[in-house]
């Protein structure tokens, strides 16, 4: 059987928390031994709406890929290379740019929430606008077959696959694939404060790198079952963040029932199954964060891996471009 290339990347717009985990890290760790895994860190991306803040970004370029070796990315089973290192990318999606409409763009659930969310309203960058159709991009040049995203990248997988089947149409080739997005199982990670998603700019992260103090001090404030007052009150169980985590995370599956049980019924309280989620998550966490730091003072070897990774994706998307310009007729 042949293998199957993946595809996948993170904007590099700070450290990733436990939602990335959950929504891709996961999966990318175990996609990685029997498929070719390309991981891009999306810099050119992040600077569509960070333009401004250059320095910014490239010191998360290092953060991501921190946090990527330090959970088990493995550099040898794994491309990790950098977005705007890459120039076909950008080319490719200039010819993609002519195949959507500027009605398409507006329309993507996943960037009109992400204006809402930034308040850019009309005043919103063309480039960031236009983001979707460079992840089309990214995607194609690699001829990946899978993309494992959380569940708000959705959209962009769909527009991708619509970009593909117009390019192929209208240049008569077959040289660009669709791509089918594999979604986690718990693709979404609630927010330590109980909103719906972990997001940096929501305040509510817990991040892969978080030391012990800060990893206590979160789950002591975290939201878990408003009307949960008395510890014999019965609590609720079902979308209880607490719980979300507890199953995310913890291993011993009867022992986590057991306290569903028992909180659902009364005579639980937070602090205990609280108390028991901080080991779940340090016993978790110990091991990338001493991965982390190992790595952190290694980063001459941080940058090989990417130097290397970088050259590896180069080479794979001038095949995919020498392909393209041959079917536009660009091949002088
Ligand atoms: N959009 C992703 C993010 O917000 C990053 C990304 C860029 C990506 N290009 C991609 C993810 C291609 C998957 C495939 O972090």
């Amino acid at each position: 059987m042949t293998r199957k290339t993946v595809l996948t990347g993170d904007r590099p717009t700070g450290k990733l928390h436990l939602g990335h985990y959950v929504g891709s890290l996961r999966s990318r760790v175990d996609l990685q031994a029997d498929h070719d895994q390309f991981i891009m860190i999306a810099d050119a991306q992040a600077l569509t709406d960070h333009y401004a803040e250059p320095m910014k970004v490239r010191e998360n370029v290092y953060q991501v890929a921190l946090d990527y070796l330090a959970v088990g990315i493995d550099p040898s089973l794994s491309t990790i290379f950098i977005q705007s290192q890459i120039s076909q990318l950008p080319e490719l999606a200039m010819y993609f740019l002519n195949l959507v409409t500027w009605n398409r763009l507006k329309h993507n659930p996943t960037v009109k929430a992400e204006i809402t969310q930034k308040g850019f309203g009309e005043a919103v960058p063309a480039g960031f606008m236009a983001y979707p159709v460079y992840q089309a991009a990214d995607i194609t040049a690699f001829h990946a077959d899978i993309v494992p995203v959380g569940e708000d990248q959705k959209p962009m997988i769909e527009q991708t696959n619509e970009l593909v089947r117009s390019f192929n149409r209208i240049y008569q080739t077959s040289c660009l694939k669709e791509v089918e997005a594999i979604i986690p199982k718990i693709a979404r990670l609630p927010g330590i404060d109980g909103g719906a998603k972990m997001g940096k700019s929501l305040g509510n992260a817990l991040y892969l790198s978080d030391s012990e103090d800060e990893v206590s001090k979160k789950i002591k404030k975290m939201y878990t079952d408003p009307n949960h007052l008395r510890v014999e009150d019965p609590g609720q169980v079902e979308g209880n963040p607490v719980f979300i985590y507890l199953d995310a995370f913890g291993k011993d599956k009867d022992k986590i029932e057991e306290l569903k049980g028992h909180y659902a019924k009364g005579g639980l309280g937070d602090s205990v199954v609280k108390k028991y989620l901080l080991e779940v998550l340090l016993e978790f966490l110990e091991p990338i964060r001493k991965k982390r730091e190992l790595y952190q003072n290694h980063l001459d070897e941080v940058k090989r891996i990417l130097h290397e990774g970088t050259l590896k994706a180069q080479a794979q998307a001038e095949k995919t471009m020498k392909k393209v310009k041959e079917a536009m007729c660009l091949n002088y």
